[in-house]
C-alpha cells in the first residue's frame, strides 16, 4: 500500500518497514516563544503530518492571489509514497521554559561523552526531531519543509539531514540493502513485526514512570563519516574481517548463507575466525548480555571536501531503543575496540524521546501538555 496508517499506538516510521528515503531534522523552540505557542504548533503539525501522509495537501486550501498557499506544492501529483512522520523531543524540551521539567521522561538526558567521537555542533542535538520517511525523496522533504513553515516564528531550524539509500532492513521481508561501504546492513537486526522482542527492547514500557511516554521509543542519531579513500584501499580480507563478515553474500566469516548464526567461538590456526574487534563480534546480543538495538539508518552525502577532493558522507544512524543506555552501553565498546574506528568518524549526534502513537481525536500539543 502507499499510505501507512498515522495512528495507532506506536508511531509510525519505527516498526514500519523501513522506506527508500529520509529527511530528518531537527528544532529549536524560538527565543520567546511560549508554551502556548509551542503547544498550538504541535496539534498544527499533527494535522498537516496526517494529511501529508494520506497524500493530501496540507490542510488550508489554496487561498487566493493575495496569500501564500498553505501547501508548498511540490508533492502534488506524486504518491504518498508510504511517508511517515515522527516526532521526538530532545532533553532541552523539559528545561524550565515550557513548564515541561515535570513530564521528562526519566531516562531522557544529553548522551554522555563517547570513545572516537568528534562531534559538530551544527550537527548535533535539538528540542525537537522530525523523521520523514517515504519511498520517494520529493516526498520526504516536503513534508519537512512544510512542519517547517508552519513552524515559523515559533521553532528554528537546527539541522536537517538527507538520507537517500536505507541501511538496514527491518524485517527479513525485506532485502537486506548495503551501506556506502558495500556491506549488507540489517541482517541481524530486530525484526520489527516480532512484537515480543519490540516490547523488550524497542517500546518503553511499564518501568517507565512517565505514563504519557509508555508505548513510545527513543532515538538515538549519529552522523557518522566514513573516510571512503581508505576504506577503498583497504584490501577485500581486511574489509571482512572488519565486520566478522563475506562481503558479496553477507555471510558470517563462520558461514555460508547471509542468515546463518555467527560462531563466535570458532577458532582456526589459534585465532578466532570472526576476529576479536570485528564490528559483529563486538555489537552482538550474544556478547552484550542479550542487548538489541532497532536499527533503521540510511546513507548520506555531503559532496566532496573542497581541500582534498575526498568524498564526504557515510552513515545517518538511527536507532530506537527503550532507553539510551543501550547505545551508550553498544557504543562505549565499539568507539574504544571497533576494527571500523579506523574508518569512521562519528560527527553528529542527537538523543529524542519519541512519544507513542496518537489516538483518533489526539493530538502531539494536546499528548505533551
Ligand atoms: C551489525 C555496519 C555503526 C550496531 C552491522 C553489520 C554491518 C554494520 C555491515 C552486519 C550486518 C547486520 O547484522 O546488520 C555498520 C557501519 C557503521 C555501524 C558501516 C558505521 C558507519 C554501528 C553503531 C552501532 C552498531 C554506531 C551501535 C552503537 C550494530 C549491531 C549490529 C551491527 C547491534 C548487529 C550485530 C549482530 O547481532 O551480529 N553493522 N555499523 N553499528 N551493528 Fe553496525
Amino acid at each position: 500500500a502507499a499510505t501507512v496508517d498515522f495512528r495507532g499506538a506506536h508511531q509510525a516510521g519505527i516498526a514500519t518497514p523501513s522506506q527508500d528515503r529520509l529527511c530528518f531534522a531537527t528544532f529549536d523552540v524560538a527565543p520567546g516563544a511560549t508554551r502556548a505557542d509551542l503547544a498550538a504548533l504541535l496539534t498544527t503539525w499533527t494535522a498537516a503530518a496526517e494529511a501529508m501522509t494520506l497524500g493530501r495537501q496540507v490542510p488550508g486550501g489554496e487561498g487566493d492571489l493575495n496569500t501564500p498557499p498553505d501547501d508548498t506544492g511540490e508533492a502534488v501529483g506524486l504518491t504518498p509514497g508510504r511517508l511517515t512522520v515522527t516526532i521526538g523531543y530532545g532533553p532541552g524540551l523539559f528545561d524550565d521554559r515550557f513548564g515541561l521539567a515535570a513530564r521528562r521522561p526519566s531516562a531522557l538526558k544529553p548522551l554522555p561523552a563517547l570513545p572516537g567521537e568528534n562531534l559538530d555542533p551544527a550537527v548535533t542535538g535539538g528540542d525537537l526531531c522530525v523523521q520523514a520517511c517515504a519511498d520517494d525523496p520529493q516526498v520526504a522533504f516536503h513534508a519537512v519543509r512544510n512542519l517547517r513553515r508552519l513552524g515559523f516564528g515559533t521553532v528554528l531550524p537546527r539541522w536537517m539531514e538527507l538520507g537517500f539509500g536505507r541501511t538496514s532492513s527491518t524485517s527479513p521481508q525485506q532485502a537486506t540493502p548495503r551501506n556506502l561501504m558495500g556491506f549488507k546492513d540489517g541482517t541481524r537486526n530486530i525484526d520489527a513485526r516480532d512484537e515480543k522482542v519490540m516490547g523488550e527492547h524497542v517500546w518503553i514500557g511499564e518501568e517507565e514512570p512517565q505514563r504519557w511516554v509508555r508505548g513510545g521509543s527513543y532515538l538515538v542519531s549519529r552522523k557518522i563519516k566514513m573516510r571512503m579513500e581508505q576504506w577503498d584501499r583497504d584490501r577485500l580480507g581486511d574489509q571482512q574481517d572488519v565486520f566478522g563478515r563475506y562481503k558479496s553474500s553477507g555471510a558470517p566469516l563462520t558461514g555460508h548463507g547471509e542468515f546463518d548464526p555467527p560462531d563466535f567461538a570458532a577458532k582456526s590456526g589459534g585465532r578466532y575466525v570472526i576476529p576479536e574487534d570485528s564490528h559483529i563480534r563486538l555489537a552482538a546480543p550474544e556478547n552484550n548480555k542479550g542487548l538489541r538495538i532497532l536499527r533503521r539508518g540510511y546513507s548520506y552525502t555531503d559532496g566532496i571536501d573542497k581541500e582534498t577532493g575526498d568524498l564526504l558522507g557515510g552513515l545517518f544512524f538511527i536507532a530506537f531503543m527503550n532507553t539510551p543506555d543501550r547505545f551508550v552501553t553498544l557504543q562505549r565498546v565499539l568507539g574504544a575496540h571497533d576494527a571500523l574506528n579506523e574508518y569512521i568518524q562519528h560527527i553528529g549526534s542527537g538523543v529524542f524521546a519519541v512519544p507513542p502513537g496518537l489516538a483518533a481525536g489526539q493530538d502531539w500539543g494536546r499528548q505533551l501538555f
